[in-house]
């Protein structure tokens, strides 16, 4: 028998329980999300259920604190989270129940049933790289709303670049009133050729804290991440004593690795690390802050007099796998994980901090493939698992390039993305560190908006089941099936996503010619 569907119409209610200002919130969004999917306008309210209610609330006998359980009866759907989060992930899979009818009709209905639903990793993240190309606070607040469209609960947000310093220090103003800004920028990949316009930006602490603010409200944690000690480029534009050359330095205005990076034995290098950071956690109130790691050559502390004595004082040692300057870079990420440690944070690191002592408490995300993750969760370290062969939004989505806007390189099709299994070849233990995954979207060749949702999405909904969905639940050929009402979204918010099967849709329109 088909039981009658719950029907909101003007006379429903969204229930929340008197006083718990976050369900009161939660409630809020979702009669927007009702409103804004079927134009019908309905009201929040702490009266005790009856009919046609919407009844939020959060149930301890749920043991995931981000689960849920969804029960729609043709008279109520009760909504129980095992915490306020869990409520906000029940209240975004019904907004994706909602028929897009805006302004067609005064009722829409939302079939009965029960869903119970928790997530399979408790880190769910996704980057995004201000630092080569800068979007404003208001695109990042539309880019923290996709996040929380697809469950993800972090933001990590590349602060720091060469081509940018975006993150306003006051005991550092150079850092934003030079290193923020570059004279030129390269055109193509790398070529000899530049606009010669000036680009740049930068957050003032005001506004980080506003994306805090913004992301918290939404279950989503922003971690900072301030790259050190290479990709730092900016940062020696504005203070080039802090180099082992001393400069001059420019912003960068190509990309790629460069050679230049902090002076570890120049102890002013270290302060300004050291300041940074306070101000850092000031801004941030997250437990985690990512302090990169990447891409950070020897070369300089090689030949610095500065670095070769801090190497004799620090007793740092070459061994058969790594050099007295690999060390250099691990005394460096050590010193700032105490310095965080000390006032009760803990740091991520890309997997380079393999190359060295690893910091003892360090969280390892890998990205050069699952290689890191997979050795450091063997040496008991926490991982966050973001290959770039699987996570990398900055990689085509085809093979077929000519017909896809200019990228980076890379191939990285939406399949491929659902495919990832974060805790592939682990132990029942190993798997135990693995806190989650993450997708990674670097912007050397994303300059605007419409590039970032065409890069994103649908990728994202891929990533999403990929963080949320238990194994043995995932199924590709479903996922496309249930994309399509997600794609319906995407459009009613005029986002820029890329039809996901367009291939084939190319490849008979070839044919016919
Ligand atoms: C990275 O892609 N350099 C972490
Ligand atoms: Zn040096």
């Amino acid at each position: 028998i088909q039981a009658h569907p719950f029907v909101i119409n003007p006379q429903t209610g969204i229930v929340y329980p008197e006083g718990n200002e976050k369900l009161q919130r939660t409630a809020e969004f979702l009669a927007s999300y009702i409103k804004e999917a079927t134009g019908i306008t309905v009201r929040t309210t702490t009266e005790a259920a009856r009919k046609n209610s919407i009844i939020l609330a959060v149930d301890g006998s749920i043991t995931n604190k981000e689960g849920y359980q969804l029960e729609v009866t043709s008279e109520n759907i009760h909504l129980n989270g095992g915490s306020e989060s869990g409520v906000f992930y029940g209240i975004q899979t019904l907004y994706k129940a909602l028929p897009l009818t805006k302004n067609k009709q005064v009722s829409a209905a939302i079939p009965v049933g029960t869903v119970n639903d928790y997530p399979r990793f408790g880190y769910r993240g996704f980057m995004v790289d201000v630092g080569r190309h800068y979007f404003p606070v208001s695109y990042l607040k539309q880019i923290i709303d996709m996040l929380a469209l697809h469950n993800i609960n972090y933001f990590h947000w590349h602060l720091t670049e060469d081509q940018g310093w975006r993150i306003e220090i006051k005991k550092y103003p150079k850092l934003t009133e030079i290193g923020a800004w570059r004279d030129r920028t390269v055109i193509g990949r790398n070529t000899e050729e530049y606009d010669n316009t000036r680009y740049g930006g930068f957050y003032t602490q005001e506004q980080a804290k506003e994306i805090v603010k913004y992301a918290g409200e939404r279950y989503i944690t922003v971690i900072p991440e301030v790259d050190l000690p290479g990709h730092m480029l900016a940062a020696l534009a504005a203070y080039p004593e802090m180099g082992c050359t001393g400069g001059p330095y420019e912003v960068c205005p190509r990309w790629g690795v460069f050679e230049d990076v902090l002076c570890i034995g120049n102890e002013k290098s270290m302060q300004f690390l050291e300041d940074v950071m306070a101000e850092i956690i000031d801004i941030f109130p997250s437990k985690y802050i990512h302090i990169g790691g990447d891409e950070a050559p020897r070369t300089r502390w090689e030949k610095c007099p500065k670095c070769q004595a801090r190497i004799r004082t620090e007793k740092l040692k070459a061994d058969k796998n790594h050099t007295a300057e690999d060390r250099l870079q691990s005394y460096c990420m050590t010193r700032i994980e105490k310095l965080l440690n000390s006032k009760g944070r803990q740091i991520i690191g890309w997997d380079e901090i393999l190359e060295g002592d690893v910091a003892p408490n360090a969280t390892v995300m890998s990205w050069r493939g699952s290689a890191g993750g997979i050795k450091a969760a063997q040496l008991g370290h926490d991982v966050i698992m973001t290959p770039n062969d699987y996570c990398y939004f900055d990689y085509y989505q085809s093979e077929d390039t000519r017909h896809e806007p200019f990228a980076i390189g890379g191939f990285v099709p939406l399949e491929k993305v659902y495919s990832l299994n974060p805790t592939a070849s682990l132990t029942e233990e190993q798997a135990k560190h693995i806190l989650g995954t993450q997708a990674n979207l670097w912007t050397e060749y994303i300059p605007t908006s419409e590039q970032v949702e065409y890069m994103v999405l649908p990728r994202m909904a891929a990533l999403a089941e990929v963080q949320w969905t238990q194994l043995e639940k995932k199924d590709y050929t479903n996922f496309t099936t249930r994309l399509a009402g997600l794609i319906g979204l995407y459009r009613r918010d005029g986002l820029n996503y890329r039809e996901p099967f367009r291939q084939q849709a190319d490849s008979t329109a070839t044919e016919k010619k």
